[in-house]
Parts: C-alpha cells; structure tokens; sequence
C-alpha cells in the first residue's frame, strides 16, 4: 500500500488529485468514506479532479464523461457528436482499494 494523501486533504463531497509512483489518482470523499480512481479520463485523457463532483459522481470537464467514483463505473459516456468528433468513446476508470489509518489514505497500486 502507497500513501496518497491525508484523510484532511480531501473535503467531504469532494475530490482531490495526486501522484502516486508517477500515476495520476483522484481521491474523492463521499460522506467520510474514501475512494480511488483513476484521475485521467479513458475518453480523451481529461483531468478529471479539475471536473466537478455531484452525487459520488465525477463529471470531465473535457466532453462531461460521468463516472461513479466509487465504482469506477462509466455512468453516462459521451454524447454521439464528440463520440463522432473524436472517434472514441469512454469506459470506465480503474479503481484502486483504499485503507484508511492513522488520518492518512492508502492506496493498493
Ligand atoms: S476527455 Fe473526458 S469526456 Fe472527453
């Protein structure tokens, strides 16, 4: 397990960005729990922590990918215009198991 951060980092109901053995992981503390994902979107590499979150979910700010930040899950993809733009759709984010002790947030990486 890797530390990533303190458990103070991140606010509730939000989500932070960080670097963890040169990976980009967003953090996100939803009601006190602690989730990691993947910080770069699989549609076109958006930094997703510069998103906003709603509802555990994070949204790109590149093309508005949502993802379930506690799952990983894509919750809504792209729409047809960008998908047809850019040739890609997106899909969902890995997910990393996190422990919490002591205030700080590991991660499994
Ligand atoms: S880069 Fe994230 S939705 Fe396009």
């Amino acid at each position: 397990m890797e530390k990533v951060c303190k458990t103070t980092d991140v606010a509730k109901a939000a989500m932070k960005g960080f670097i963890v053995k040169e990976k980009q992981i967003l953090v996100a503390n939803i009601d006190g729990q602690f989730f990691a994902v993947e910080a770069l979107c699989p549609h076109m590499n958006g930094y997703l922590p510069s998103g906003k979150i709603e509802n555990g979910e994070a949204i790109c700010p590149v093309h508005r990918a949502r993802y379930d930040v506690k799952t990983g899950k894509l919750v809504k993809n792209v729409d047809m215009l960008v998908k047809m733009a850019t040739g890609h759709s997106a899909k969902d984010l890995k997910v990393y198991t996190v422990k919490v002790e002591g205030g700080d947030v590991f991660i499994d990486i």
